[in-house]
């Protein structure tokens, strides 16, 4: 694989343009508005079937390398290290020669899965790593086992040294992020909880001092492994069990995870120490959509559910709120009163009420200054809501806590700032079109709805029989050569048109999906006509230009030529009629 296969098979269409644009489900697509106009109708479909876009409002379409190239005004290399950065992929090491070429990711993988042995190794015999872990954290032998726990010793460069006995080089362990920028080791003294991959593969750690002390954890550093923001702690040991309560709990602490696993809630993971993204809602999303956070209600808690909601209305699953008793979190309570923990798990709070719900407790509602602040937190959130119905039940709720109309809030809620978490972002300079320019943008896009439905329908060839390949830009000329080739299959992927065969199979299932074959006809004939109409304009107007200069001639051919595009156009709206 190369690195841009990497890229791609690492990020996900509707991801990279969810970062830029406010993606909204369409059956099977995505569909958003243009970054490229200003409309008010999304015209902007997001197919992750394909993994491509396209942006029927301007005719640009392509996949995430070309969207951003389009968007951020790069060119593919840009764009690619971009897209590399966010995917954590270290494109140094796909460079085929020179000295700066990386360890291989299995090589990374070998060594974090050595290190998570050799600390293994060492915590059975430290008596302190033992002690913190059985009494302070009342793990069990079987607990510590399952989740590999483990203990880094003091010493300097234990590891470094254990791994180079292994024939690792220092830049492989660096680059695994095991040793820190002076060769010696990154993690000592600390008890090691292991970061696995969705299949068990070891890709980091997360280390905790045994005893108080600064900083409690620290974690590896983003590797070509290891990107925190979308990594899910415990989803290699959850999965099955989130599969079958067909929901999961999403708590913060590494720790809290390990504790309601061997209290037996099993459909538990984290997201440990960073804040909730929508990669790691798409994680999660591909077992459940039922997603109840564990989070503290502190202050912290209360941003980060702000900031949790629009991501998970956009990702289209259910967000809830598990409400742990004041001043907990799960371990502790798991540890004082399992049963609690069991209780509380099944009964979760919809995300927007418990909002609701905590700033009501927290502002004084009687006063101007109260209501203002309630208003400013809430209304840019309900705002973010994709059901409208939904939207507009929370706009009544507010309305009547706060004893205003509801008009006000909607015109309040109309200002409220753009979304925090998908801030739509516009292209430099949306273009003004000229006279011809617009022309051709038409003619493209009779084009490409006649071919969407020639390649799919390719027996409508014959109710398509007045256009003549010269009439077509050469995109669709090619598209055109295709369908007409006698053994053309619509079902068999098609060789050498770039991506104008997907797009087109997008746009056929936008705009086609359902017509019979009646229907489909009369749209064929119809785009016909249309298409020759413009053609026969164009072409006329440079006859008529090239006539001023022609010979005898050749004034004859042009003159024939026209007379025939008058024909060639009435025949078509005769055949339509
Ligand atoms: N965290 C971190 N760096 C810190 C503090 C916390 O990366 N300095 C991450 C850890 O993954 C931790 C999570 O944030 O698991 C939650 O932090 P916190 O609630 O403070 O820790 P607990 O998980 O409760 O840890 P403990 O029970 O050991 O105090
Ligand atoms: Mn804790």
């Amino acid at each position: 694989m190369d690195g841009v296969e990497e890229v791609k098979s690492r990020l996900s269409v509707e991801d990279v343009i969810g970062e830029y644009v406010q993606l909204k489900r369409a059956g099977r697509n995505w569909r958003g508005l243009s970054p490229w106009t200003s409309e008010k109708t999304p015209s902007l479909m997001v197919s992750p079937d394909k993994q491509i876009w396209h942006d029927f409002s301007s005719g640009k379409g392509g996949n995430i390398f070309s969207f951003v190239m389009e968007l951020e005004g790069l060119d593919f290399k840009g764009a690619l290290e971009l897209l590399a950065r966010k995917a954590g992929v270290d494109l140094e090491q796909y460079r085929t020669s020179g000295p700066s070429r990386g360890p291989s990711k299995e090589k990374l993988y070998q060594a974090n899965e050595l290190a998570a042995h050799f600390y293994q190794a060492q915590f059975i015999k430290s008596r302190v790593a033992i002690d913190y872990v059985s009494k302070k954290r009342q793990f069990t032998g079987d607990t510590t086992l399952a989740w590999r726990l483990g203990y880094s010793p003091n010493t300097g460069s234990a590891l470094v040294d254990y791994l180079k006995s292994k024939k690792f080089t220092p830049d492989e362990i660096k680059r695994a992020g095991l040793a820190n920028s002076y060769g010696k080791d990154m993690f000592r003294g600390r008890l090691m909880i292991p970061l696995a991959d969705g299949q068990g593969r070891i890709i980091g750690f997360t280390a905790r001092i045994l005893d108080e002390g600064e900083p409690k954890y620290i974690n590896t550093s983003a590797t070509v492994l290891y990107d925190k923001s979308r990594h899910v702690y415990g989803l290699h040991l959850a999965k099955e069990a989130i599969r079958k309560n067909n929901y999961v709990v999403l708590s913060e602490g590494n720790l809290d995870v390990i504790a309601s696993h061997q209290a037996g809630v099993k459909n538990v993971v984290a997201t440990a120490g960073t804040a909730l993204t929508s990669q790691h809602l798409k994680a999660l999303a591909r077992f459940t959509s039922d997603i109840r956070l564990a989070f503290d209600a502190d202050k912290a808690g209360l941003a980060a559910t702000e900031r949790a909601i629009p991501l998970a209305s956009q990702a289209g699953v259910s967000l809830s709120i598990i409400s742990i008793p004041s001043g907990k979190d799960p371990d502790e309570l798991i540890k004082q009163d399992k049963s609690k923990w069991l209780e509380i798990i099944e009964k979760p709070k919809y995300a927007l009420d418990w909002l609701v719900e905590q700033y009501e407790k927290r502002l004084d509602l009687t006063g101007a200054r109260g209501k203002r602040e309630f208003s400013d937190v809430l209304l840019p959130v309900v705002k973010q809501l994709d059901d409208k119905v939904e939207q507009d039940h929370y706009l009544n709720q507010i309305a009547k806590i706060l004893d205003v109309s509801a008009s006000s809030l909607t015109e309040k809620m109309a200002g409220a700032s753009e979304p925090i978490s998908a801030p739509r972002r516009r292209a430099k300079e949306p273009a003004k079109l000229t006279d011809d320019e617009r022309q051709i943008a038409e003619k493209n896009k009779i084009e490409e709805h006649l071919l969407a439905i020639l390649m799919n329908q390719p027996k409508l060839l014959k109710s398509a029989n007045l256009v003549t390949t010269k009439m077509l830009s050469s995109a669709a000329q090619k598209a055109w050569r295709v369908v007409n080739q006698p053994n053309y299959d619509p079902k068999k992927p098609v060789q050498n048109l770039d991506d104008y065969d997907k797009i087109l199979g997008l746009e056929f299932e936008e705009l086609y999906q359902g017509l019979g074959v009646d229907e489909l006809t009369y749209e064929v004939q119809r785009l016909q006509s249309r298409l020759i109409e413009k053609y026969s304009k164009t072409r006329k107007s440079e006859i008529a230009s090239e006539l001023a200069s022609a010979d005898d001639l050749r004034s004859e051919q042009l003159l024939a030529e026209a007379k025939k595009l008058d024909n060639l156009l009435k025949q078509a709206i005769e055949r339509r009629e």
